[in-house]
């Protein structure tokens, strides 16, 4: 069939929209109507070069939809349910799946590849060119076709807009804070950076009982949203940061602190280490890029007073358990996901401007509409 999709052709700086050419679902596969798919930061980095694409590919992780067909041994879904895609395809059958980190899903070691689970081929082409899919889903499109391991069901009285960020940033920021983090009862907790990540870990921190919450970002707005999320403090920079944390826990620091700036900065990991409490931890959620300088840590600190650097993916959630979750909190009201979604865009053609608002710091996250 033909549709349309955003593309990133390597060394483009915009996103091309493009009528390609997409094959049936093959085996295990199924084909989704995108009718919504958020703008998350993890893309930029691609436009960007700090994560460099060396192949034309679609993008879009954040998506949710209607299922219009399913290949042969499909069980999960059928047409005509409401889907989201999981960021990260859990199989459900390996190491990781099997004891509770569906986010380090063995399969995920072919996202890089941008190619289909079943054989490495590509559903999708463009003039005779295969494409690559972003994270295995390629939701920047009115359709895609995508593993059954990349997708899950939602309920159907759930708007797409809402639904689709809890395809990555929400369980992201969520799951950073909850299970990554491991934030308690009375922690005090920093979150640097309140993009469509930070705003979820705020509310995952809030909801995981954190005594004070210190909301860092250099724009104005956010700092105000995320007053309005549950943060109880916030400051401009890392370094005003600093000062207040110090003052306010009477010098006890922070026993969570979670990275989830736009880009991540190495030569800024000596101060965020200024934040972290005895035994606390620093969970970097922020994509680097490739090229970033190595981060400079002061090691006797971190021996001295047993602090944490931990990486964090997707949240360490297991999607397929907590993507229904955070949809049932959201029904029951403690999640607000409709703060989430500043700015709804109508249509792919909008997508370089909704990027665009995303740097200029205007939106928590911007969502594509498609119809
Ligand atoms: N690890 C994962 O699984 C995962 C998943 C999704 C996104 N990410 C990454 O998380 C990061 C955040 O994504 P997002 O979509 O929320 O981005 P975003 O652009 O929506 O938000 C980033 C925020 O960081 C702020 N910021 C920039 N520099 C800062 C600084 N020095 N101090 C404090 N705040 C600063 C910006 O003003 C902005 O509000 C990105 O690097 C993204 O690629 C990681
Ligand atoms: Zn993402
Ligand atoms: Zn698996």
């Amino acid at each position: 069939m033909r549709t349309q999709a955003a593309v990133l052709h390597p060394g483009a700086d915009r996103w091309a929209i493009e009528d390609i050419e997409l094959d049936p679902p093959r085996e295990c596969e199924v084909l989704v109507r995108i009718h919504a798919c958020g703008l998350c930061h993890s893309e930029e980095h691609h436009r960007t070069g700090d994560v460099p694409l060396d192949h034309p590919t679609i993008g879009g992780h954040e998506g949710a939809g209607v299922v219009e067909a399913v290949g042969p041994g499909v069980r999960s879904v059928a047409v005509g349910d409401h889907v989201v895609f999981s960021s990260i395809p859990t199989c459900g059958r390996c190491g990781p799946c099997v004891t509770g980190h569906g986010n380090l899903c063995d399969e995920g070691r072919w996202i890089g590849s941008g190619r289909q689970l079943l054989d490495h081929t590509s559903r999708h082409h463009l003039d005779g060119t295969d494409l690559n899919i972003i994270c295995l889903v390629g939701a920047f499109a009115h359709h895609t076709v995508v593993g059954e391991a990349s997708i899950i069901k939602i309920g159907q009285d759930i708007p797409f807009e809402q639904a689709c960020i809890v395809g990555c940033g929400v369980p992201t920021g969520w799951g950073s804070a909850v299970y990554t983090g491991g934030v308690r009862a009375g922690d005090d907790v920093a979150v640097l950076g309140v993009g469509g990540i930070g705003a979820s870990a705020i509310q995952g921190a809030r909801f995981a009982g954190a005594r004070r919450i210190f909301a860092v970002d250099p724009v104005a707005y956010k700092r105000d949203e995320a007053l309005a999320l549950g943060a109880t403090h916030v400051a401009g920079s890392i370094e005003e940061a600093i000062e207040l944390v110090r003052e306010v826990t009477w010098g006890l620091l922070c026993r969570v602190t979670i990275c989830a700036m736009g880009v991540g900065r190495g030569d800024l990991m000596r101060s965020i280490m200024e934040l972290c409490a005895k035994h606390g931890r620093v969970v970097v959620v922020n994509i680097h890029p490739v090229n970033d300088s190595p981060p400079t840590i002061d090691m006797l600190n971190l021996t001295g007073y047993e602090k944490q650097v931990v990486g964090s993916i997707f949240g360490s959630v297991n999607s397929r358990r907590d993507v229904p979750r955070l949809l049932a909190l959201w029904r029951e009201g403690p999640l607000g996901l409709d703060r989430l979604v500043t700015r709804t865009y109508d249509g792919l053609s909008h997508i370089n401007e909704g990027y665009q608002d995303m740097r200029d710091g205007r939106n928590l996250r911007g969502v594509l509409v498609l119809d």
